[in-house]
């Protein structure tokens, strides 16, 4: 069931008319679905029942605290891959002891924030790393819980950018040195080691490669345990993909990639951990615009809105496709018109989509962007000095901001004019 649907000619976020929350809010604006967000981390976890889990939603997907907070009520535990995000999580309600934290870069300081907080395990994803993290720990006098991030070698994801489990890419320790690294963990006197941990990539629309990665981390773990090590969790990170609404790819849907790691997993003897993060919040968000000019090109037509590659950057940074539609439902005899849709910072990559076939729209007509609810709002920056989109929360026919748009002061506010000047 879709919570961003037409009612009575018009779209709807749940019981909230979009065009009620751009009169009181204003435009550009994320509005995210409840619901949404609720049956999805329903339908996650369900697909697990049964088997000793863990859902760590990946924070950086939606970091919104009013979300993270929704998530939870409901039990969720959080990936995070820095100190910001780690307060995040906390501050929303999430018990440190379901907090995982992972990235190649943790500093000194991320750790013992970690540390005194006493978070799940650390994905350490180098020696270098490790060797930091035992300092920080003997200073405590307390013992870091780790897993490794492991890299499989293993092709997957949706665009190279966003691919992350093949030798070249830069995360996870070596699947040649992964042995050697637990023997250097279990040397250290501030070190536990715990788990082992992969995750292969963003926007995997196939089993396959998740299969083959699980396959080769049981073997690793076979291994480490015949080498004297006590792993007790498999962290297998995130990944699944969702639609996007262009029929290019067809995910398999959560209850298929559930029960294909319970039955790769069967006989591991680990307690699970995933890190979904666009399978959560993909699809509960939209990206609420208006059009302020149709300008006729000399063989185009543009569709000029008022948001732009600052407020949702993954068509120009990945060519990702996101559906469009209109508020306002078109009547039963309209006839689709191309256009460019375009935002107005000053690059031509500010396009959302080239050649898109819409029914007609005029200046001052509302336009959502779908599947937005991830890796929008937490990948917006203030380009062209323009502030942060306000993010609204809706829940059945209530609705709230849960970031509200900062003012032009706000942002100035940060800077200074240095006083030898
Ligand atoms: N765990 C780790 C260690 C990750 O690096 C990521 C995503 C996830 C979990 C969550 O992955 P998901 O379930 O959302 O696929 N900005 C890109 C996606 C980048 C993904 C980065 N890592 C996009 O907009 O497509």
């Amino acid at each position: 069931m879709r919570h961003f649907d037409f009612k009575d000619g018009e779209m709807f976020a749940e019981d909230v008319a979009l065009r009620e929350i751009a009169e009181t809010i204003g435009t550009p604006c994320y509005v995210y679905s409840t619901a949404t967000f609720e049956r999805h981390y329903k339908v996650f976890a369900d697909s697990f029942k049964g088997i000793d889990a863990l859902v760590a939603y990946s924070v950086k997907a939606n970091s919104n605290i009013g979300i993270l907070a929704s998530l939870a009520k409901l039990g969720a535990g959080a990936d995070v891959v820095s100190g910001g995000e780690l307060q995040r999580a906390l501050t929303a309600g999430i018990p440190a002891d379901k907090v995982v934290f992972s990235g190649v870069g943790k500093t000194a300081d991320e750790m013992r924030i970690a540390l005194t907080a006493s978070i799940r395990i650390f994905n350490v994803e180098s020696l270098p790393e490790l060797y930091v993290l035992n300092s920080v720990a003997a200073e405590m006098d307390v013992k870091a819980p780790i897993a490794f991030r492991v890299n499989p070698d293993v092709t997957a994801g949706g665009h190279e950018k966003i691919s992350t489990g093949k030798k070249e890419n830069k995360f996870g320790i070596a699947w040649s040195q992964a042995e050697r690294a637990y023997a250097e963990a279990a040397a250290l006197e501030n070190i536990e080691i715990v788990g082992v941990d992969v995750h292969i990539g963003s926007q995997i629309d196939d089993l396959a490669p998740f299969e083959k990665a699980i396959s080769k981390v049981g073997e690793l773990i076979s291994r480490l345990r015949t080498n004297g090590h006590n792993i007790r969790s498999f962290d297998i990170g995130g990944g699944l993909g969702i639609p996007y609404g262009d029929n290019s790819i067809t995910p398999p849907p959560p209850d298929q990639y559930g029960a294909m790691v319970k039955r790769l997993t069967a006989d591991m003897d680990v307690e699970m951990i995933f890190e979904p993060g666009r399978m959560i919040s993909g699809n509960a968000g939209i990206l609420l615009s208006k059009v302020l000019y149709v300008k006729e090109g000399e063989d185009r037509k543009f569709l000029i809105i008022d948001a732009a590659m600052n407020d949702l950057l993954r068509p120009a940074l990945y060519d990702a496709y996101h559906e469009i539609e209109a508020v306002k439902a078109p009547g039963s005899d309209y006839e689709d018109i191309s256009y460019d849709v375009v935002g107005p910072i000053c690059e031509s990559g500010d396009t959302f989509t080239k050649s898109r076939e819409l029914p007609e729209m005029k200046a001052g007509d509302l336009l959502v962007m779908h599947s937005a609810g991830a890796y929008g709002a937490s990948q917006s920056s203030q380009y062209n000095t323009r502030p942060l989109v306000p993010e609204v929360l809706v829940k059945g026919s209530q609705f709230e901001v849960i970031r509200k748009r900062p003012t032009v002061e706000d942002i100035l506010k940060t800077e200074t004019v240095p006083s030898w000047l």
